[in-house]
């Protein structure tokens, strides 16, 4: 197999990978490389890429079919799309708190690949948190316990008429009362490709774990969702133009911190259908 020139980023996952031109036309054996390196290390950056959207898209596909995001409005030529922005008088920014990509949908995404159009001075930085480190230091007795339990999941908090994300200002979202449905999940997948344990309950989109009373579960989760964003068992990277990373939905939660008031912010992401997790 082709050798991807690594290095680590944290010592809980992520990767930049060196030498790669993603707007050329990649091998599959590349691909396959890349793929490997997104399995093992679930975060990946590529630093000084110059693409345009179409590149960006076929760039994705290479991993999958593309999703189009159920609320958020995609750019008006590729619907593939969404341009991530936040403009100097928004008061907070798409993504700004620990979450998983669409897990109220009954086959979230299998990953995200974002690219930095335009980045602020300092800050607007991304965190990941990998999620089988997460599930790996719980106790044996704590394991057992969450085997078989589900999670309720649901765009509501975010989406749904009066939630947090409708009235951001750059970003315009669409079928907003269609995000009041709820999809189940379990609270610990196993991940279709490495076969490792990952939790799967997240703060924006994971609102009960199904048959605990209302107390039962609003402690669980704030535990669970606690250990899932651990620092210990995060990365961060710090944006410039023309970088992209590509983050594994099913072993990663992450946060795109604001904490660059006044200042642009314009990224572009796509995102790979996955599949029913399990
Ligand atoms: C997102 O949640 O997909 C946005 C991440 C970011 O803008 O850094």
């Amino acid at each position: 197999m082709t050798q991807l020139d690594l290095s680590p980023l944290a010592g809980a996952l992520g990767a930049t990978v060196r030498g790669l031109d993603l707007g050329a036309e990649l091998s599959s054996e590349t691909i396959a490389a890349i793929r490997a390196a997104f399995v093992e290390h679930h975060v990946l950056v590529f630093r000084d890429q110059e693409l345009s959207p179409e590149q960006q898209m076929s760039f994705g596909r290479r991993f999958g079919e593309l999703d189009t995001h159920p609320f958020v409005e995609g750019n008006a030529e590729y619907p593939e799309v969404i341009d991530v922005v936040t403009e100097p008088d928004d008061v907070f920014n798409f993504g700004g708190g620990w979450h998983t990509d669409v897990t109220f949908l009954e086959e979230p995404d299998l990953g995200s690949i974002l690219y930095a159009v335009d980045v602020p001075q300092g800050g607007g930085d991304t965190l990941f948190s990998n999620q089988h480190a997460a599930y790996d230091a719980l106790s044996e007795t704590m394991k057992e316990m969450l085997d078989g339990l589900v999670g309720i999941h649901s765009a509501g908090p975010q989406y749904a008429d009066g939630g947090s994300s409708t009235f951001h200002k750059s970003m315009k979202t669409k079928e907003a009362d269609l995000a009041s449905a709820f999809v189940a999940h379990p609270v610990v997948r196993t991940h279709p490709e490495s076969g490792e344990k990952a939790l799967y309950v997240n703060g924006a989109f994971t609102v009960s774990i199904a048959g605990l009373h209302g107390d039962e579960s609003a402690h669980l989760l704030r535990f669970l969702i606690r250990q899932a964003t651990k620092e210990i068992f995060t990365c961060r990277v710090q944006w410039e133009p023309g970088t992209l990373v590509m983050w594994d939905n099913r072993s990663v939660q992450h946060y795109a911190l604001y904490d660059y008031a006044g200042q642009r912010r314009h990224m572009r992401r796509v995102t790979v259908k996955g599949d029913r997790p399990t």
